[in-house]
């Protein structure tokens, strides 16, 4: 029988739960979000980070610059921020426009505030094995989702579709800290599907619909992570979820289960770096 992972119940649970910690706060958490351009994904993703932040009662602020800003405005303004005690975390909302090094302005977020867990010191301390002031949001919610449904990764096989910085690559580490086998599959993987019918725990983050039937081993996880709106406007993941489901033990839907769990991440995020500043 196969298990559809409710990650907008395990959202409300953790949100609940915050709530009562952030409550007894006399000084809140402040959570600034840049915006670079009008990306509308991003507008809703910025605009839902907010709403969540609010109902908290985490204060936070977006901050909107039009695309073509000149980069020195950005990154002055990220110092502005870290020099600001009232400031408790800052996420700079990805894609950047081209003309802006994303590298750059990752890099001049102070890591006490850097509530991605993007920049080189959390990122390398992630991939030493150490640990960082928080851990990437997207990860970090499949991390959250696994352990809810008692789902044990180590010494099995995870296979996961997709490189990035955002989740891919973080998601690589945390799992082998977890003792997992790890493999990490891309565009240039050659035979996808020999490899991801290995797995007993498929990941797939890559926003197209790539994982059909074929891929799958039986009885295995399958964490969606891809999201996209298809040609009738149906919101959508990379796995084909209606063939895919019957074959697993576990499985995520698009909508309604990594997506809400990166938002609480966030906020577990935003809380973390305000008790670890403030202690
Ligand atoms: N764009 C898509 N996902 C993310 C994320 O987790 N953090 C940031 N900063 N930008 C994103």
């Amino acid at each position: 029988m196969t298990v559809i992972i409710d990650g907008k119940a395990l959202r409300d649970k953790l949100l609940e739960q915050l709530k009562l910690k952030v409550d007894k706060f006399e000084i809140k958490p402040k959570l600034v979000v840049i915006l670079v351009g009008d990306n509308p994904a991003s507008l809703i993703y910025v605009n839902n980070k907010k709403k969540t932040a609010e109902k908290l009662g985490i204060d936070s602020e977006i901050i909107n610059y039009p695309s073509n800003i000149q980069e020195q405005v950005l990154l002055d303004k990220i110092v502005e921020l870290n020099n600001d005690a009232t400031v408790t975390a800052i996420l700079v909302q990805l894609p950047l426009p081209e003309h802006i090094s994303k590298f750059k302005v990752i890099n001049t977020i102070s890591p006490n505030k850097d509530v991605d867990g993007f920049t080189p010191e959390n990122f390398g301390m992630l991939f030493a094995g150490e640990e960082p002031y928080v851990y990437p949001c997207t990860p970090k919610g499949i991390l959250l989702m696994l352990d809810e449904y008692n789902i044990d990764v180590d010494g099995r096989h995870v296979v996961i579709v997709g490189r990035s910085n955002i989740v891919g690559k973080p998601l690589s580490q945390m799992l082998l800290n977890r003792n997992a086998t790890v493999t990490v599959c891309h565009s240039h993987t050659k035979n996808l599907a020999d490899i991801t019918k290995t797995a007993d725990v498929l990941i797939s983050a890559v926003g197209g619909k790539i994982i059909g039937e074929n891929f799958v081993k039986p009885n295995s996880v399958v964490i969606d992570v891809g999201i996209f709106k298809d040609e009738n406007g149906k919101t959508r993941g990379d796995v084909d979820f209606e063939k895919v489901a019957p074959q697993t033990s576990f499985i995520t839907p698009v909508p309604g289960g990594v997506g809400p769990m990166t938002i609480a991440s966030l906020m577990l995020n935003t809380v973390e770096l305000f008790e670890k500043i403030r202690s």
